[in-house]
This record gives C-alpha cells, structure tokens and sequence, in this order.
C-alpha cells in the first residue's frame, strides 16, 4: 500500500529527515585517514540521540550499527568495525537515518577521503548527479518509472552501471514502504506519482559491472568484479510544487 502524508505529517518527517542529513554531513567531515568506521558510527548515533531522535537502521532485520560505511568496491550495508581503518584515497559511502516522532530520513552519500583517483572522483560525481537527474523527475503526474529511466541513462552514458539487486524506496512510518524505486527501467511505465508521496532514491552505481555479491556477513554487499561502488540518497516528497528534497541542510 502507498500512503499519502498529509502536510502536518510531512512537517514531521522533514525534522526526522533534517537529523538524517545533520548526521550525515557530521560523518562527512569526520571522514580522515586513520579513522575507524566505528568511531564514525558512533558520532552519528550520538548526533541522532542529541536531537531527540533514534538510529533507525539500527536493529533493522537484526543491523548491528547507526549506520553503512561502505569502503571502495563495497556497495553497501558495509558493517562498521574497529578494526577498519580508513585510507586515504578511499571512497566511503556512508549511508544512515533518523527516526523522529514516528517518521523516518534516509539518506546516503560517498566521501572520498584524502587525495582520490580521477576515475574514483568521476564515479561520484556521476552518481551524485544522477540522484538529482531521478530526483528532477519526482513529480505529480508522472511515473516510478520516470525516475528510474533518468537515472539509468544518466549512468549509462558515462560508461557506468547501476545496481539491480537493490533498490530505492518509499518511506515514511516505516523505513521501507510502497513502491520500490528502482535505478533501471522505463519512462511512463510503474505507479504513477501523487502529491504526499514521499520516497527514498538511491542510485547505487559501479564503475563496472552491475553484479554484487553479499559476504559472508550477510550484510557487506561488494562488487562481483571487484570495480568501485557510489552510493547517494535523498528523501523526497512529491508536492504539487514539484520535488522537495527533504534531506538537504
Ligand atoms: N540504507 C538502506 C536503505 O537506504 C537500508 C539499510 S538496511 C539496514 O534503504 F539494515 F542496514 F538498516
Ligand atoms: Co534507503
């Protein structure tokens, strides 16, 4: 089922949403070499609790963390650890949310830490470009569809692929809802978008092939070819003015 918010309720939603992109850009600027993923989880959880909220990936189907810290050809649901250091030169997806008063943000970006490779920079920029290609067309009238087609062909003309495997989301009293969000299809094909629907899009893209494999975690999805992963996120409520990024500072 899809469910329609009310504007009070999205006034809410952007506060549970507004902590997610707090504790984001907190992580983002903590991003250096040296420092573990656990130390970053850490930071974020302790933001979220700051402002009233809760770790909403944590306890998730059993997720152990605040949030994903994916390194390099990681995709995905990276597990932070003290034991993982980051590099520089690494690229690290980090992707978190915040439950507020019933409603949920979700949201994600790659930071490159340090000095990156040109290619790992391209990368990126790309799949941050391509999230807001998707985002452009979150609009009443149009179709899931639309979003998805943006997004794949904004990727596939640089020479990147977007993941299949997974997906992006609606969102809302609960983290995953109606309808799924995917990063590949067909413009004016799936369910037709209306004003108070409010979803999670997330291009997850790799520079080479599009297959991933999980580890023996469970959780830590990496590239099958071992190339390098970008991973972005908003939430984004579809009004009658157009798309309101709802994660944005
Ligand atoms: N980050 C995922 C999403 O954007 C959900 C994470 S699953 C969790 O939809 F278990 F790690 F929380
Ligand atoms: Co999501």
């Amino acid at each position: 089922m899809i469910v329609l918010k009310t504007g009070r309720e999205l006034a809410v939603m952007r506060e549970a949403c507004r902590i997610s992109a707090g504790a984001l850009q907190l992580i983002g600027k903590a991003i250096e070499p040296g420092v573990t993923t656990a130390e970053l989880d850490r930071m974020a959880e302790e933001y979220i609790r700051s402002q009233g909220a809760v770790p909403n990936f944590k306890g998730y189907h059993g997720y152990p963390a605040t949030a994903c810290i994916s390194i390099n050809n990681e995709v995905i649901h990276g597990i932070p650890t003290k034991k993982r250091k980051i590099n520089a030169g690494d690229i690290v997806s980090v992707d978190l949310g915040a439950l507020f008063e019933g409603y949920h943000g979700d949201n994600a970006a790659t930071f490159a830490c340090g000095d990156i490779s040109p290619e790992a920079q391209r990368l990126i920029d790309t799949t941050r470009e391509s999230l807001y290609e998707g985002i452009k067309m979150a609009r009443a009238g149009g179709r899931i569809g639309d979003i998805s087609s943006a997004v794949q062909s904004y990727v596939e003309a640089r020479g990147y692929s977007v993941v299949r495997d997974f997906v992006g989301h609606g969102v809302g009293t609960s983290l995953h809802e109606a309808p799924e969000v995917p990063n590949f299809g067909t413009a004016g094909r799936g369910v037709r978008l209306m004003p108070g629907m409010t979803l999670a899009i997330e291009p997850m893209v790799n520079a080479g092939n599009y297959d991933v494999k999980v580890m023996p975690d469970g959780w830590t999805v990496l590239t099958k070819d071992g190339s390098l992963s970008a991973h972005f996120e908003h939430t984004v409520a579809i009004t009658s003015e157009g798309p309101q990024i709802m994660t944005k500072l």
